[in-house]
């Protein structure tokens, strides 16, 4: 099969960790005998350099007219005055809407060799597997009124919280078909003691729950989820909540799982229905960010990178066998012993990203 997707490396980190993915991609295209046609863009910072503008409007397009986008990291103290006018991270939330990709979703698992690398004691890591769903096209992200503005008092500045009833069921609606496909557990994560979206958002929680029978749906508060979320993570099978609360939240279960440098995320512009094998447009990134200070070192770890790439071909492309086969070579290469900087004990092997990457080609190549 053919298929199009627009590969967006970005800045920092991101351009060395995407040559790693799409080496794993090309292992993917030879074993089953797909063509990936890849088109390479600028985004983020790279683009602010070289045209002045952190997304052009023909990579936007492009983005939309792909299967999928595979993108690095965006970002670094280049860019990041405050009374800048452009900013990378404008070109990646542009990027989002224009392609209607609402649903954001951030799996965290705790690695059995990396308990001992989160800061938590590994009898409350050990054996995590939850899944953030985030609402990522609304909310305080985009909500209008949003500007910055002198009065004869002061500065004053506004950001608007809004959602709509379909924006709400949708997201809500993937975090149930989610929990369906696992252990059926879903909390619905809100602020309904204080916020009018959050007893919207509760309120068609509860309406849509019979629809889900199969589905054990809790309520929880986010200041007290954060908290259990440290406090008693094992808890969780699928989590759904806002944007705002999605970002926050996300990085916090990052911790669970001992290195930002593991973990993939998915954002998609409809359902991963549990029974289907049905396809989204999708945009696949890893969680961790462009991480100035390790560029160009070979220290990076191009596994985050390599997982979005399995998500890509079980949500955007159709193809799970791949995916897991993609999945199975990860672990066999960490099996194996192979440690980037990241996850590198005492007395382990230290690996580049590169060496990683191959590695994880090599181990794809010879599977069964
Ligand atoms: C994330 C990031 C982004 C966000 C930033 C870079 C705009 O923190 O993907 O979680 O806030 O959504
Ligand atoms: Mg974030």
């Amino acid at each position: 099969m053919q298929f199009n997707i627009l590969v967006l490396p970005g800045d920092g980190i991101g351009p060395e960790v995407m040559t790693e993915a799409l080496k794993v991609l090309k292992g993917v295209g030879r074993k089953f005998g797909h063509t990936f046609n890849l088109t390479n863009d600028l985004v983020g910072g790279a683009a602010i350099d070289a045209y002045g503008v952190a997304l052009r409007d023909e990579t936007a397009h492009q983005a939309r007219a792909s299967h999928a986008v595979l993108f690095g990291a965006v970002g670094g103290p280049k860019w990041s005055d405050p009374a800048a006018q452009v900013r990378p991270e404008d070109g990646l939330l542009a990027l989002r809407k224009s392609m209607g990709v609402y649903a954001n979703i951030r799996p965290v698992k705790s690695y059995p060799f990396l308990v001992n690398a989160s800061p938590l004691k590994p009898a409350v890591v050990d054996g995590v597997d939850l899944i953030v769903v985030r609402e990522l096209t609304g909310g305080l992200y985009y909500g209008q009124p949003k500007r910055r503005w002198s009065t004869q008092r002061g500065r004053r500045g506004v950001d608007t919280m809004k959602y709509s009833e379909m924006e709400i069921e949708r997201i809500l609606r993937v975090g149930f078909e989610l929990a369906r496909g696992r252990r059926k557990r879903l909390t619905s994560v809100d602020k309904a003691n204080v916020l009018e979206t959050s007893r919207l958002w509760r309120q068609i929680a509860i309406e849509l729950a019979p629809q889900y029978p199969d589905v054990t749906v809790d309520h929880q508060l986010v200041d007290s989820c954060a908290m259990q979320l440290i406090q008693n993570p094992k808890q969780f099978d699928v989590l759904v909540m806002e944007n705002t609360f999605g970002d926050i939240l996300s990085d916090e279960a990052s911790v669970l799982a001992g290195s930002l440098g593991m973990l993939p995320s998915a954002s998609l512009a409809g359902i991963p229905a549990a029974r289907s094998r049905r396809r989204a447009r999708g945009f696949y990134e890893p969680v961790h960010g462009t991480a100035p200070d390790i560029a160009g070192q070979g220290k990076a770890n191009p596994i985050a990178t390599v997982l979005s790439t399995a998500m890509m071909l079980r949500y955007s492309l159709g193809l799970p066998k791949e995916a897991q086969a993609v999945e199975q070579a990860v672990d066999r290469v960490l099996e194996g012993g192979q440690r980037t900087a990241d996850i590198v004990a005492q007395g382990e092997r230290q690996v580049t990203t590169s060496q990683m990457g191959n590695a994880i080609v090599e181990a794809l190549a010879s599977a069964a």
